[in-house]
């Protein structure tokens, strides 16, 4: 059996559901120690218990992403237990609403909160975890909404700024061999915006356990080359 992230930690955030989920399960089949963190405990720590059931390591940490606080006391925590952070899985992230009109502040506060300044956030608090580790890999899930713009502003600002922020981390990651990838997925089979689980087709509707393979075959890759971005679409759309 492939356990090639052996005595690897990799810390995936929204990691009790969704793609974040399918991540966490598949690095933790490779070997990974998986580091779990999302809001609710109840979901990560059956997650974790489900991992450790089928022989893998995983450890649950409570934390909303984009409170400053939250995520400064999170990674206290895994800088003490764990030193070094081999992998992190900037994956958390909310939808918003589709139209300028029905975005108030408070939508545009909450949605940049969680997926623009949560990556920025937990990235800068590993940093040194990061750096610690012999070559760190950080993904960044965007979505195909940061490529194309238009549609809803405060999902695809935060998106296309995660574009922006990625570089940021490649750039200052280069001298530490850590590497940043950004990924563009279109439509996944998570239940997003409240969509039906496994009403569509595979070629409409991605599964999130084969996007998570393709992050394990980015973690798993050769440390002197870099796949800045990728765009991975369900075959019917092949459009950004
Ligand atoms: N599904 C799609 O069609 C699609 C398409 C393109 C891009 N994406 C992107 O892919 C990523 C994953 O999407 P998904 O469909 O798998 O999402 P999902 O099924 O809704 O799961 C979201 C996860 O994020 C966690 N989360 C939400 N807010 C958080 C916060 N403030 N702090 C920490 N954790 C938080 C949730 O747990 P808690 O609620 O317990 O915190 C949950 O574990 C997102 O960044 C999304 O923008 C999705």
């Amino acid at each position: 059996m492939d356990k090639s992230l052996n005595k690897k930690v990799a810390v995936i955030t929204g990691a009790s559901h969704g793609l974040g989920r399918s991540v966490a399960i598949k690095l933790a089949a490779l070997g990974a120690h998986t580091v779990l963190i999302a809001r609710r405990p109840d979901p990560l720590s059956s997650l974790a218990d489900e991992i450790r059931a089928t022989g893998g390591v995983a450890t649950a940490y409570p934390c909303d992403v984009s409170n400053s606080e939250s995520v400064k006391g999170a990674a206290a925590e895994i800088h003490e237990e764990f030193g070094a952070v081999d992998i992190l899985i900037n994956n958390a992230g909310i939808p918003a609403p589709r139209s300028f009109e029905e975005t108030d502040f408070g939508d545009w506060d909450e949605v940049i909160g969680v997926n623009l300044s949560g990556v920025f956030y937990l990235t800068r608090a590993l940093w040194d975890c990061l750096i610690s580790a012999e070559a760190a890999y950080v993904i960044n899930i965007a979505g195909t909404a940061g490529l194309r713009g238009g549609g809803s502003p405060a999902y695809g600002s935060s998106k296309f700024g995660l574009t922006g922020l990625n570089y940021a981390i490649a750039q200052a990651g280069v001298e530490h061999s850590i590497r940043s990838t950004i990924l563009y997925p279109g439509g996944m089979d998570t239940g997003w915006r409240g969509a039906p689980i496994g009403e569509l087709p595979r070629s409409e509707s991605m599964d999130p356990d084969v996007v998570a393979e393709m992050i394990a075959h980015l973690v798993t890759s050769p440390p002197e080359f870099v796949v800045n971005e990728a765009v991975l679409n369900p075959l019917a759309y092949p459009f950004v």
